[in-house]
Formats: C-alpha cells, structure tokens, sequence
C-alpha cells in the first residue's frame, strides 16, 4: 500500500523534485548556424525582393546591382546553415548520442559562413570579384565536408530507430558537397552546363540537399499527425532519392540533359513515394501513437498537416516545371522561375513554417507549441508564393512580369518576419504561468490542458508498485479514469483488489483511494466528460466500444 511519505505533507500536491533538464552542447552551435542562415535568407530575399520590384516595372535602381549575391546566400547561405544546424540539434538526438566534435563543427558553421561574406562581396564590390566565388566555393567545400564526416559517424550508429530516415540524412549531406564541387569546378573555369545555378544545380541543392533532409524528418515525425509511415514505401523513396541525385550529378559532370532528366524523374518519383509513405494525403490518422490527445494535440496535427499538404503541392508542381526546363533545354522565366521559387519558398519555406515550431522552442528552454501556434505566417507565406506564380505565368504573354507580382517579395518578407515573432512566442506564456503556479502551489483545477497523467497502483499478488500513463479528467473534486480495455485492463483489476492509488500529473503527486462503477449511465456520464476534454473521435479510437467501467479517485485534499 502506498503511504503518505511518499507524497510529503500530504497537503495534495507538492512538486517531485524533477532536475531541469541539463542543455545540450550542441545547442549554441545550432542556434547560432540557424539564426545566421535566418540572416543571410533575410538579406537574399530582400535583394530578391528588390530585383523582382525592378523586373516588374517599379522605379527600383539597386535591385539589379545587388542581385548576384541573391541565389548563393538563399542557397549557400540560408538553406546550407539551417540545414546543417538542423543537423546538429536533431542528429544527436535521433542517435541518441552527442555530436562527434563540437569544434568540427563550429569549423564547419566558420567555413560556410564566411564563404557567404565572400558571395555577399562579389556584388557589392564588382571589380575583379570573381575570385570571391572561388574564395566561398573553397570554403563551402570545406564546411560541406566537415559536416559530411560528422553527419556519416552519427548516422551509422545502430541507435536511434527509423531506420529508413538514415539514407535520407546522409543523401542530404552528399549533396551538399556536390553542388560545393560543381561551384569550385565552376569557378575554375570547368564549363557547367546551364551557369552557376543551372536546374540542376537548384535541384541538388533544394530537392536533394534540403528536401532529403525534409523527408527525414518527416519520417521521425508521423507522430506530430498521430499517425505512422509505411516502411517499405519509404524503403523506396530513398532508393529512388539517392538514384535521382546521382542522376543529376552525373547529368552536370557528363553534360547529359539525359542523365539530368532522368534525375528529374526519379526525384519527381521520390517525392511522391515519400507522400504515399508518410500518408500525407488520408488525413486519416488511427491514434497509435499518443495515449491521449486534447485540443492542442489536435491543432498542432491540424498545423502540420496544412503545411506539410501546402509543402507537398509546390514540391510536385515545381519538380515538374524543373523538368519542362530540363526537356526543352530552355527555361522561360515563367517555367524557370516558377520551378526555383514553387520548391525553395512553398516546400522549403512551408516545411520550416511547419516543425521549427516542434523543433526549435525546446532548444530555447520553451514548452513546445502548447501556446502561440498561428497560422498566420503559414497563410502570407503560401499567398506570396500564389501571388509570384501566378504572375510569373502572366509572362508567357507579357514581356514582363506584371507590377502587382512585386508584391510577392514583400508578402514573404512578413511572413519570415511574423514567423520569428511566433518562434520566439511558443510555449512561453503557459510556461510563465506554470512558473508562478509552482510557487503558488499547483491546483487540479488547472490540469484541463494537461494530457496524460502517470497511475502507480500496486499489484494484486506481490503488491510491486507499476506505473501507467493514463487519460484522466478532473471533476467534481474527484480524478476520473477509465480502463482503455474496460475492465480486462490491468491496472483495473489490480486497483479493484487494491483501490490505494498513487497519481502523478505534470509532476505533482495525489495520493488516492479509487471507487469504480459499471453502471451504464454513470460510466457514460464519465465517457461524456472525456469526449469533453479529448474529443469525440479520439475516444472512439482509443477505447472503441470497450468501456464497461469507470473508476473516480477521491483524492482527500486535491
Ligand atoms: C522573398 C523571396 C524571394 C524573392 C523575392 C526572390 C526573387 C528572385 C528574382 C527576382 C530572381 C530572378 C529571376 C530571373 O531573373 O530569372 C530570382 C532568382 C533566383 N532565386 Fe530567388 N527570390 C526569393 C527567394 C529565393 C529563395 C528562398 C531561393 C533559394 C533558396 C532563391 C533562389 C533563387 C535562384 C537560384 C535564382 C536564379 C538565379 C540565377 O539564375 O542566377 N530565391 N529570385
């Protein structure tokens, strides 16, 4: 039997001593490699911003002038940094381990970035700048190789699960020191069909470089869509994924549009096994993997699936109009445009809209998105996007593109903006009023918002104390819970012999005495109050039509 001292005072709850959790080494380092590729994405489409104004008819002068530096800090700068800091927060994680070097890879994030001053000089100092491409393309070959070694020793360890994620990372990495070759190549005077940023060097670097990466995560993040991933199809995303970059390597090195557009296809194919294999497109989610969900639960799936489902249109649109450029040799600036900006603004930029908020506030000491979750960002962010394809499409028939698209650059400009301020807003309001309900002792009456609990009962036979994570709902002074497999369930049938109950929620302690019911109108009533705090259709997957008994805990002075 479970006795008071367990619970100290026995005045209801007082908080266990839970440790805070200890930061992780790498954490500096990611923080400052993604708030650096924030910078340079910030910079880029700014100069973007301008170019597009000039193209579309605005009285801009700088535009122009500013404009090379544009795609080597969107690409070299902002996706290789953010990619690559993902890497170093998640990587550890995934392999449940630490980074190989932390030096590496602060040598890593001093290579890249400083590669990025160098393209960032090329177009404000003009004269004889081209050594500062070679310059950056060295040290972006640099960088991409540190990273590459680290990414390879972290990846290899059997630890960590999702085995079908693992190729994904590494294709991720090879890429990044492909296309670091083909630009030093390039700058050496090797002759790269289709200029520095030719389709396939865009493809590499946002389909193979950051979409493999994408797709990794996605994987080893069903569980934010309470839902799961069919392996054998993901088993084939990654073939297809790293065939479709060979192919296009192979297709710049050799020249071959052949090899480039069978790249193309194969990548196009890749991206669609990972829809199919990710169930991006069911929308029907079995509850397997949470043992409950309340509203935030719901809407951080509903957030996800929105931006995961926008992500996944501008990446089949985009790849198909990266191989009419690849097929007819030739891209239109509606066709060339539409393919650069459709994958790097809609499926890049839509997917970090979507798990940096997951991802990035636990590196910030935040909740994660229990609070602060808009939609705002995600909605600008995919207007400006429409807004530029659409526009770009109106140049088949115009010399150029219309004055209204220039409002594309500013659209995207906020949605950036917007999204840091959320960044920043996630998880913190709750968990200052969490703070002064610590120090103004914790009450039942506030844990509605709180998901699962923790039972400790102890055993029929041997009284061993086990412990079960549970649904519960408070009302009436009295902690509800019910059986998820009725009353065969064996934390019921052990509480039945002995009603003694411990219950953990969100670290505090209640010591109980549990009463159970199998009256139909008083277990419904129970059902009732669950539908009320977790939703209707969760508590028909969970618990099916198996709810046969209720049990309420007294606790004496929650
Ligand atoms: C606000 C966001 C952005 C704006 C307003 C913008 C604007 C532009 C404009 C006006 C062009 C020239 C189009 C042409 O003349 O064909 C361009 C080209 C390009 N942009 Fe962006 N862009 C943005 C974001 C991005 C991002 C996020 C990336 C990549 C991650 C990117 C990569 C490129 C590339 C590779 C080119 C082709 C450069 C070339 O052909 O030399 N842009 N962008």
């Amino acid at each position: 039997m479970l006795n008071r001292s367990q619970a100290g005072t026995g005045q209801g709850s007082v908080p266990s001593t839970q440790p805070k959790a200890a930061q992780r080494p790498e954490r500096t380092l990611t923080l400052l490699s993604v708030s650096t590729g924030v910078l340079f994405a910030f910079i880029g489409s700014t100069v973007g911003a301008l170019f597009l104004g000039q193209l579309s008819g605005l009285p801009i002068e700088t535009g122009a002038s500013l404009f090379p530096s544009h795609p080597f800090l969107q690409i070299y700068g902002f996706i290789a940094l953010f990619v690559m800091g993902v890497d170093y927060s998640l990587l550890p994680r995934f392999k449940v381990g630490r980074l190989p070097s932390l030096v590496l890879g602060y040598a890593a994030y001093a290579s890249i970035t400083a590669a990025n001053a160098f393209f960032l000089l090329y177009s404000i100092l003009p004269l004889g700048s081209f050594q500062y491409v070679t310059a950056g393309a060295l040290l972006m070959l640099a960088g991409s190789a540190i990273s590459l070694s680290q990414v390879v020793i972290l990846v290899t360890r059997p630890s960590g699960g999702f085995p079908e994620a693992n190729p994904l990372i590494m294709l991720s990495s090879i890429s990044l020191v492909m296309i670091s070759l083909l630009l030093v190549a390039g700058s050496a005077g090797y002759p790269l069909p289709g200029g520095t940023f030719s389709p396939q060097m865009v493809y590499l670097a946002l389909v193979g470089f950051a979409g493999s990466m994408i797709y990794a995560v996605e994987i080893r993040s069903v569980s934010f869509r309470q839902c799961n991933y069919r392996k054998q199809v993901a088993n084939l995303c990654w073939v297809l994924q790293g065939l479709g970059i060979g192919g296009m390597f192979t297709g710049v090195v050799t020249r071959s549009n052949l090899f480039s557009l069978l790249g193309a296809v194969l990548l196009l194919g890749a991206a669609l096994s990972q829809l199919v294999s990710i169930k991006i497109l069911e929308l029907a989610h079995p509850l397997m993997y949470r043992p409950a969900m309340t509203k935030m639960h719901f809407r951080i799936m509903r957030y996800n699936e929105v931006c995961m489902l926008l992500a996944s249109g501008w990446l089949v649109f985009g790849s198909l109009m990266g191989m009419v450029w690849l097929a007819t040799g030739t891209g239109t600036f509606f066709v060339k445009d539409s393919f650069i900006h459709a994958i790097a603004i809609g499926f890049v930029g839509s997917t970090i809209t979507c798990f940096a908020p997951m991802l990035l506030p636990g590196l910030l000491g935040h909740k994660g998105p229990v609070t602060g979750l808009s939609f705002g960002p995600i909605v600008i962010l995919n207007a400006g996007v429409l807004v530029r394809i659409v526009g770009d499409f109106q140049t088949l028939t115009a010399r150029a593109p219309p004055l209204w698209e220039s409002v594309s650059g500013p659209l995207v400009l906020v949605a950036m903006g917007w999204f840091l301020v959320m960044i920043r807003g996630i998880g913190r309001p709750k968990q200052a009023a969490a703070q002064s309900s610590v120090s103004r002792k914790f009450s039942l009456a506030e844990s509605r918002g709180i998901a699962e609990g923790q039972l400790t009962v102890s055993t029929r036979t041997t009284n061993r104390e086990v412990t079960f994570p549970v649904w519960f709902v408070v009302a009436d002074g009295l902690i509800h819970l019910l059986p998820v497999n009725g009353s065969s369930t064996r934390w019921y049938r052990n509480v039945s012999k002995n009603p003694g109950v411990k219950i953990t929620i969100a670290g505090h302690v209640y010591l109980g005495t549990a009463q159970s019911t199998r009256e139909k109108e008083k277990v419904k009533q129970v059902m009732d109050i669950f539908r009320d705090k977790y939703g209707d259709r969760n508590c028909r997957n969970f618990f099916g039509d198996r709810t046969d008994v209720a049990v309420s805990v007294y606790v004496p002075s929650p």
